[in-house]
């Protein structure tokens, strides 16, 4: 009689890179003199696959780069643009540094919290909205300022939060 997989076995499965992304990887690591040069674009294709970086994937990114996991997570923690664990249809990450602050964004946060019945860090029951508080977005000029997966929203009020969420109902 064969033994069935344990559970974490078949968890892990579930999070099994793609053969496109092993192939894009591989390619990219060949390019460069130290395997985890490409590291960061790599942790890029897999946050593509699954909307964030599994660990079960992290093991398998170590054996492809050559390196550990732990090296890999030294890096991906210090990032915020990775998520550590699955996150929103729509991933709200509102910049709460120096020019936004300055220029309201702790009300723009309290809005979001109210809006969507989240605090900071949490996901909406449907799966639809993460609000997530990050470091400069680069974007210092036109604060406050929040992205919205890849799309940046600037000179932000409530006003205009509201019609941002509004959009993507
Ligand atoms: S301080 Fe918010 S974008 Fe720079």
């Amino acid at each position: 009689m064969s033994a069935s997989p344990s559970p974490y076995l078949a968890e892990e499965s579930e999070f099994n890179l793609s053969e496109d992304v092993v192939t894009k990887i591989t390619e990219m690591a060949a390019v460069f003199p130290q395997r985890n040069s490409a590291l960061i674009p790599a942790l890029h294709l897999i946050q593509d696959q699954f909307g964030w970086v599994p660990p079960p994937a992290i093991k398998q990114l170590a054996q492809l780069l050559k390196t550990t996991p732990n090296k890999i997570y030294g890096v991906l923690t210090f990032y915020t643009m990775f998520n550590l664990k699955p996150v929103g249809k729509y991933h709200i990450q509102v910049c709460r540094n120096v020019s936004c602050s300055l220029l309201g964004a702790k009300h723009i946060i309290e809005h979001l919290s109210k809006k969507l019945k989240i605090q900071p860090g949490e996901t909406t029951k449907d799966n639809k909205f993460t609000l997530s508080l990050v470091e400069c977005l680069g974007a210092c000029g036109t604060a406050p300022v929040m992205m919205i997966n890849d799309t940046y929203y600037e000179n932000l009020d409530a006003k205009k939060v509201d019609g941002i969420l509004k959009s993507l109902q």
